[in-house]
């Protein structure tokens, strides 16, 4: 039988194998500790190897190795794919692979990857049928945003991201209301939910955001400002694709009320925290409030279409 490592041990191996130069090495006895510790119910210690495997990928973020960085990320991702016995369309999971990189964001939580395949099956569904510019409100380091870049990008290899903007405070969350708090004590997902629901929550840096973005695609526009003052900027645009990820009620309910009078015909808007009370009460409300039809995910989000194809709801496949 094989030897049973402490987790000092699998991660001081680990850093002995990267600071000699082998990523590889790194991952591979990561993953043996994973597995180890995962049979002996170490939950702890599983998400300590997670955080491992996150820091791995993101020190080639911090050398400016983007290249190494998105091989070695592609490598986590898939081993731990393949681990979890789940799959992703290969071209999605080198996007998610590259953006992760670019951003320097870890690949996990790894449910993560399933979701945002859900937003680019959307994003690339819409954009072969549609025109118009792209939103997301709130990118955090840009990781969501990178990847519709990116796949927008393989169909127009000289874009350079014209038509695309950016929303955020980059001060994080603002303020929760009284709706965002509305949760069920009960369900241990919803109370985590909440504990992240912090004013400041998710704050990073604008210049380290543009970086991120422009070093690829630097015709992107990036407007720093608290939804919905920010929207100034976009006045008289028509926009076929808005993604939210603002977390909380009242500035995805802003968003909406802002972007949906300006979505083109056949155009989307789609939030991914349909599993956050604020942002699900918002959708709700919205959607009934102009009879508009809700369509989820089964990843937690939720979309609604403009026009006639809100006629023509469908699996995103
Ligand atoms: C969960 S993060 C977004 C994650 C990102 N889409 C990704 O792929 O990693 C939420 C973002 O919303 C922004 N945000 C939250 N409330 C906001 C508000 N009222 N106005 C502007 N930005 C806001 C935060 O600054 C943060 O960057």
């Amino acid at each position: 039988m094989a030897e049973d490592f402490t987790l000092q041990e699998v991660l001081s191996d680990a850093d002995a194998y990267f600071a000699a130069g082998d990523a590889r090495g790194a991952i591979d006895v990561l993953f043996q500790g994973w597995d180890q510790f995962e049979t002996s119910g170490m939950d702890g210690a599983v998400e300590t190897v997670r955080l491992a495997l996150g820091r791995i990928c993101h020190a080639f973020w911090v050398k400016r190795d983007f290249e190494t960085g998105t091989r070695i990320t592609a490598m986590v991702v898939n081993a731990a794919l393949e681990r979890a016995r789940r799959t992703v369309e290969p071209e999605f999971a080198a996007v998610y692979a590259q953006a992760a990189a670019a951003t320097g964001t870890s690949p996990f939580p790894l449910r993560r990857i399933f979701r945002h395949q859900n937003l680019v099956r959307l994003f690339r569904r819409v954009c072969a049928q549609v025109a118009g510019d792209v939103v997301e409100c709130g990118c955090a380091r840009g990781l969501s945003f990178m990847e519709l870049c990116l796949s927008f990008s393989k169909h127009h290899p000289d874009w350079s991201g014209e038509g695309f903007h950016v929303f955020d405070s980059f001060e994080g969350l603002s303020e929760p209301s009284e709706k965002d708090l509305a949760f069920d004590a009960s369900d241990a997902d919803a109370v985590q939910i909440v504990r992240n629901m912090l004013p400041g929550n998710f704050a990073v840096a604008f210049d380290l955001v543009r970086d991120n973005i422009h070093r690829r695609f630097p015709r992107v526009e990036l407007h720093p400002g608290w939804i919905p003052s920010a929207f100034s900027a976009v006045s008289g645009r028509s926009f076929r694709f808005v993604h939210l990820d603002v977390d909380l009620y009242q500035p995805t309910l802003d968003s909406l009320d802002y972007f949906f009078p300006r979505l083109a015909d056949g155009g989307a808007i789609i939030t991914d925290d349909y599993n956050w009370p604020g942002a699900r009460t918002a959708f709700e409300e919205f959607c009934a409030r102009h009879r508009l039809q809700l369509q989820t995910t089964d990843t937690s989000q939720a979309f609604v279409l403009k026009g006639s194809a809100a006629a023509q709801p469908g699996a995103l496949a």
